[in-house]
C-alpha cells in the first residue's frame, strides 16, 4: 500500500509524527515538550506518513558527528520512529525509512545511526549491529580494587549551571578519540542532559554532577543519581550512574573509584557499558557486576564510498569488497578500498559482505571473521578476512554511551 511521505509543515504536524512512536511510551504530547523535541530535532528532519489526510508514522533524525576511527561523520541520528498501531504492517515503517534514507543521501550524511527498540526491525534496512553495551548491577560489598592506588586528584560537586559550562569541553575532548560517541550542541546539552524533570528520575533524586580535577583542570566528569530505600532496617538504596567519563586512564579510575566509594547504598547500577570497559581490569571481583550485554548502536553506510574513506585504518593496504544492498542499490558493487580510500573498480573482490555486515565492521567493533563464522561474511580469497580484520581494528570497542 502507498502512503505520501513528507517532512512536516509545522508543530501539529510534529506533534502527530513523534506521537506515532510517543504513545508507547506514555508521552504526554504538551506543547513545551514539542517545542522543546523540536528544537534539537527541526521540521525539516521529521518525516511523517500519511493516510487519508491523518498522519499514521513518524521517523525523526537528530543532526550530528560520529565518531569512527580516527574521524568524525556526518550523520542521521534515525530517532523517533514509530506507526500508529491502525495501520501496522502496511508499509508504512517501509516508505517512511526509504523516505528517510533517501533524504540522508541527499543531504550527503555517509552515516545513519540508531539504538533499536527491538533488534527484529533495521537488518532490513540495511543497518548492522555495530556496537555492543551491557549493564552492570554491582553490590556494595564488592567495589573493592584489584590492586591498591592513590587517587591522583580530587573531586568536586558542580552546580548545574557551573557544570553546563565546565562539562561539555571534556565530553569533546573524549568523544572525539572514542569511535561510536556522537557530537553534543549547546541544546542537547541543556535539553538532555541538564533537564532534570522529576518523571525522568524514576523514583530517584535528582542529577549530581561531579568534576574531577588534575592539576587544575578538569579531566572526568560523572554524573549520577540516588535512590534511596529501606528494607528491614537496613539501606537498599542504589546510586545509579548515568554517565562517568575520563579523558585519560587515571581520571577514569578516580572517577569510578569514587562513585564505588560513595557510602549508604546497597547497590551500583550503570547501563550502556562497553564490553571492554576498564572496570573489568580494574575492580577485584569483576564478575559482581553481573554485566548483561546486548546489542548498542546500530550503524548503516548510507554512502560506501564516502564511509570507507571517510575512517583511518589499523594499517595499510588494498581490498577489493563486493557489497550486497538491495535497499540503497547506489552502493551495490565493487569498492576497492586501498590507502584508505574506497573507489568503485573491476577488479575481483577479496570478500563479498551483506551492506549490513560492513556496517558491522565499520566502527572496529565486529571483525569480518566473526562475521564469516555467522555466514554473515564469505571470503573469496584466501586471507582475506585476516587482512580485512587487520585494517579494521582499532584501539577499542566503539561505544555509544547515551541512547538517543
Ligand atoms: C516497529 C514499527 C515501526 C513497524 O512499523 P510497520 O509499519 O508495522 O512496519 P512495515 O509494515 O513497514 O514493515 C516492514 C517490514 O518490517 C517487519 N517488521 C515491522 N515491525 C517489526 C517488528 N517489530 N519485528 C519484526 N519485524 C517487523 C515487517 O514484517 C515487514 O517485513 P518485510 O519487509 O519482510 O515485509 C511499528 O510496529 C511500531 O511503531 N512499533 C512500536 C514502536 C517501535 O518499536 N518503534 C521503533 C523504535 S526504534
Amino acid at each position: 500500500m502507498a502512503f505520501e511521505v513528507r517532512t512536516v509543515k509545522d508543530l501539529d504536524e510534529f506533534t502527530s509524527a513523534a506521537f506515532a512512536i510517543g504513545q508507547y511510551f506514555g508521552m504526554v504530547p504538551t506543547e513545551e515538550r514539542m517545542q522543546r523535541f523540536l528544537d534539537l530535532i527541526t521540521l525539516d528532519r521529521m518525516h511523517a506518513a500519511w493516510s487519508d489526510g491523518a498522519v499514521v508514522g513518524g521517523a525523526a533524525a537528530f543532526t550530528f558527528n560520529v565518531t569512527v576511527p580516527g574521524g568524525d561523520l556526518p550523520t542521521t541520528g534515525v530517532s523517533v520512529v514509530g506507526v500508529y498501531p491502525t495501520h501496522r504492517r502496511r508499509g508504512v515503517l517501509r516508505s517512511l525509512m526509504r523516505a528517510q534514507l533517501d533524504d540522508a543521501h541527499e543531504r550527503g550524511e555517509p552515516l545513519a545511526a540508531l539504538w533499536a527498540s527491538e533488534e527484529t526491525i533495521y537488518g532490513r534496512f540495511g543497518y548492522g549491529l555495530a556496537a555492543f553495551c551491557g549493564e552492570i548491577n554491582l553490590a556494595h560489598e564488592y567495589m573493592a580494587f584489584a590492586q591498591p592506588f592513590e587517587p591522583a586528584g580530587m573531586v568536586r560537586f558542580l552546580e548545574p549551571d557551573e557544570a553546563l559550562e565546565a562539562i561539555p569541553p571534556v565530553f569533546e575532548r573524549i568523544r572525539v578519540d572514542w569511535p561510536g560517541m556522537f557530537s553534543r550542541n549547546r541544546l542537547w546539552w541543556e535539553h538532555r542532559e541538564f533537564r532534570d524533570p522529576e518523571e525522568g528520575a524514576e523514583g530517584a533524586g535528582p542529577k549530581r554532577w561531579i568534576a574531577y580535577e588534575q592539576n587544575g583542570a578538569i579531566e572526568g566528569y560523572a554524573v549520577y543519581r540516588h535512590k534511596p530505600g529501606w528494607e528491614a532496617g537496613s539501606t537498599i538504596a542504589e546510586l545509579r550512574v548515568l554517565e562517568a567519563l575520563g579523558s585519560t586512564p587515571e581520571a577514569t579510575r578516580d572517577v569510578w573509584a569514587f562513585l564505588l566509594a560513595v557510602d549508604w547504598k546497597a547497590n551500583l547500577t550503570a547501563s550502556l557499558l562497553p564490553p571492554d570497559h576498564p572496570l573489568f581490569l580494574l575492580l577485584a571481583t569483576p564478575r559482581r557486576m553481573r554485566y548483561r550485554m546486548g546489542d548498542g548502536l546500530w550503524v548503516r553506510l548510507v554512502d560506501v564510498g564516502a564511509a570507507l574513506s571517510g575512517r583511518r585504518y589499523g594499517e595499510e593496504g588494498a581490498l577489493v569488497f563486493d557489497v550486497q544492498d538491495d535497499f540503497c542499490p547506489w552502493n551495490e558493487g565493487r569498492w576497492a578500498l586501498e590507502d584508505g580510500t574506497a573507489t568503485r573498480t573491476d577488479a575481483e573482490p577479496d570478500l563479498r559482505v551483506p551492506v549490513q555486515s560492513l556496517a558491522s565492521a565499520y566502527l572496529g567493533g565486529i571483525p569480518f571473521s566473526a562475521l564469516a563464522r555467522a555466514g554473515r561474511a564469505e571470503e573469496l580469497k584466501s586471507g582475506a578476512l585476516m587482512r580485512a580484520d587487520r585494517l579494521f581494528m582499532w584501539d577499542r570497542h566503539p561505544w555509544c554511551p547515551e541512547i538517543f
